[in-house]
């Protein structure tokens, strides 16, 4: 029979059972642990006293998981009492032997309150991890402490730094977890473990077997800091590993609350929690009601070359049937072998279990050359060639199958989609549906919104979104939307830097430094020079004559070298290599045009180019967010790091600025 010892309606509640108290989470939707739940867990502890029968104490939670770390509110208003290191001293004082019962995720902060307990059993299901680095930060409240007295040197350094949450199996192998059941035998198998005498200490009074050498110690250190490319909480966790395992405990949780305390005010942090945040504030669209969203379960796409192929892809892996429509039955033949491809690297990194595997996944996919095959698709995203006429075209052909309420969407790139949709005979039904490549991989898709949009277009194409999971961002009809507007500025002003002074090497340098992973000039070569020029030549009779424009990039293109695909671009390549190699002939190309232009090249510095690099990318966000194209900063600075790997750890463009020292501000003569 089971006793309440505490009101039902608490996040934390105490029941007995017999000999065993049960410590209840309650807290909707994840268990987080908000200050009234750490508090919850001290009174219960305090009352425990009142049950001199208790011998075990077993830390239980309702729902899907189990503590799934911390609250996120608080993290926006600041920490709160009582906090996580006073609760789990309490748990670890307990005068009886505890169990932490894993039935769903244990994170960041829940994972220490579990490692609080004498022992910890796990459904399968369940998932274990410290992800506090992925906010720039360190577990807080002993994790690392405990981290070594449980588990070996090499995954205890991976776990906490790679921050990526693993199978209780996988935790079960570590040391982490002592046994496994299935969900119907959990609790009984709880109460058996945690009055078996034979119950181990609690990990923070067994002795450390995370040993290692000094040099062994210092080159796990120097690895993750090579392979955090400036993002300091990775290295910064095993150092607090480290000291967990050669100084005293009580001098290394001193010293690691320190390292986390500090960590969590610095600047990294602030910019990874900002975009934590900006991801949930992203789907926050005035007048968006998701319950007006069509049913999707045939997707229909128009055009199956590289954006309609990636599109169809991350369809299929989330399990949508597909019609993709191609000119002729041999461009239809060619993507869907195309697809195919993807599907099998996709089953291969294993994104195909939940949809029935490969075949089953091919076989819902119609590539056709058969305009009428589209009738019953309820959606169509239109991905043919970059061209007005093509494109309204294209939309009256498919208004022409499709039933009257279907939704067209266009992944134009730059193309002004009101004038699409003008044309279209139910123009509320069009919009942008912007993806990036790699469309199965990339995760940013900008729903741009036409002046006629209806709100049932508009929750349909969110819904879609999500259903690819993907981030949809909302933006506004402008030359680029959000982020190609951002990044086209920012690849001129790159261009204006070379006529200066700069090479393009030495200004991917600058790029990787800060935090990029590839250069602007490598990633250019690698995606093909030939759709910007394309676009630059289009766009050639509308330019202002007056306006700056730098000719080096339609050099390039005009000597036939289209990047890595041609072997030669802002870089050349060996045969069948994609390692950019510095070329003489770009260098003497870039230094003849400073002279046709009649500027004195002079040297530039990393910090100088990135200046410059940053000041123009933030002066278009502003200039984006003043015009109403995007919602919020936030979703600005979302963008260019989801789509544009803009480091993260950096924020965004309106982040840096918002953030720049008070000294580097122009100054004001008053
Ligand atoms: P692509 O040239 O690789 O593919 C276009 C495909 O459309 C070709 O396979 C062509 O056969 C087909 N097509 C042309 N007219 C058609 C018609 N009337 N009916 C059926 N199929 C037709 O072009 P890509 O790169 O896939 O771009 C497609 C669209 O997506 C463009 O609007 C582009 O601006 C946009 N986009 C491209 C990105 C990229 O990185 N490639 C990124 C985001 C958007």
């Amino acid at each position: 029979m089971s006793h309440p010892a505490s009101p039902d309606t608490a996040p934390v509640s105490l029941t007995t059972q017999g000999s065993i108290g049960i410590l209840t989470f309650d807290a909707p939707p994840v268990n987080a642990l908000s200050p009234q739940v750490r508090q919850g867990i001290l009174d219960a502890l305090r009352r425990l006293p009142r049950f001199p029968e208790l011998q075990g104490l077993l830390l239980c939670a309702k729902g899907k998981t189990f503590i799934a770390g911390a609250d996120i509110k608080e993290m926006q208003i600041g920490q709160q009492e009582p906090g996580l290191p006073s609760v789990i001293a309490a748990l670890e004082a307990c005068p009886v032997p505890s169990v932490a019962v894993l039935n769903g995720a244990a994170l960041g902060g829940g994972l220490e309150i579990a490692l609080a307990c004498n022992a910890r059993i796990a459904v399968p299901s369940a998932k274990l991890g410290f992800p506090e680095v992925h906010l720039g930060i360190i577990p807080g409240a002993g994790g690392a402490e405990r981290l070594v007295r449980l588990t070996p040197f090499g995954s205890a350094c991976d776990f906490i730094a790679d921050g990526k949450p693993i199978s209780a199996t996988a935790a079960r192998d570590m040391g982490l977890v002592d046994a496994l059941a299935e969900p119907e035998a959990l609790l009984d198998m709880a109460k058996a473990l945690v009055l078996n005498p034979d119950l181990p200490a609690r990990p923070i009074e067994r002795s450390v077997v995370a040993h290692a050498s000094d040099e062994a110690w210092q080159e796990a250190i120097r690895n993750r800091r090579k392979a955090s490319k400036g993002v300091a909480a990775p290295t910064t966790a095993i150092q607090a590993l480290r000291d967990a395992a050669n100084m005293p405990l009580d001098q290394a949780q001193q010293a690691n609350r320190h390292r986390y305390l500090t960590l969590r005010e610095t600047r990294q942090a602030k910019a990874l929690r900002g975009l934590f945040f900006a991801e949930r504030e992203a789907r926050k669209v005035p007048g968006l009601d998701p319950r007006a969203a069509l049913s999707v379960e045939t997707l229909g796409i128009v055009g199956g070359g590289t954006m309609g192929v990636g599109i169809a892809a991350s369809a299929l892996i989330a399990g949508l049937s597909v019609v993709l429509v191609e000119r002729d039955g041999e461009a239809a033949e060619l993507a869907k072998s195309r697809v195919a491809k993807l599907l099998v690297s996709a089953d291969k990194r294993g994104l195909l279990a939940k949809v029935g595997g490969l075949d089953s996944a091919l076989a819902k996919l119609n590539a056709t050359a058969d305009r009428p095959a589209l009738a019953p698709c309820p959606f169509v995203i239109e991905a043919v060639f970059e061209d007005m006429a093509i494109k309204q075209a294209v939309l009256a052909d498919i208004e022409a199958v499709v039933a009257p309420e279907a939704i067209i969407a266009t992944n134009t790139s730059y193309l002004d989609i009101n004038a699409i949709a003008d044309t279209a005979g139910r123009p509320e039904r069009v919009l942008g549906l912007h993806f990036f490549a790699p469309a199965n991989i990339n995760k940013l898709v900008e729903v741009i919104q036409t002046k006629a949009a209806s709100p049932v277009a508009l929750a349909t194409a969110f819904a879609i979104a999500d259903t690819l999971r993907k981030l949809p961002i909302l933006a506004q009809v402008c030359d680029g939307f959000i982020g190609n507007r951002i990044y086209t500025r920012y690849r001129e002003s790159c261009d204006f830097l070379l006529e200066e002074g700069a090479l393009p090497q030495q200004i991917d340098a600058a790029l990787i430094e800060f935090g990029f992973k590839m250069g602007l000039y490598a990633v250019s070569d690698m995606s093909g020079l030939d759709i910007a020029w394309a676009m630059r030549k289009r766009r050639a009779a509308t330019r202002d004559p007056k306006a700056r424009y730098s000719a080096i990039a339609d050099k390039i293109c005009e000597a036939g070298r289209l990047g890595q695909k041609t072997g030669s671009g802002w870089y050349r390549y060996a045969e069948g290599s994609k390692t950019p190699e510095v070329d003489p002939w770009v260098t003497e190309l870039v230094e003849a045009e400073s002279q046709r232009l009649g500027i004195t090249r002079r040297a530039f510095s990393n910090d100088e180019i990135m200046e410059h690099v940053m000041q123009t990318m933030a002066q278009e966000a502003q200039a984006v967010l003043d015009e109403g194209i995007a919602l919020r900063a936030s979703d600005i600075d979302l963008t260019m790091v989801t789509g544009f790997g803009f480091p993260r750890h950096q924020g965004g463009p309106l982040f840096w600025a918002a953030q720049r020292e008070p000294a580097k501000q122009p100054s004001r003569k008053d």
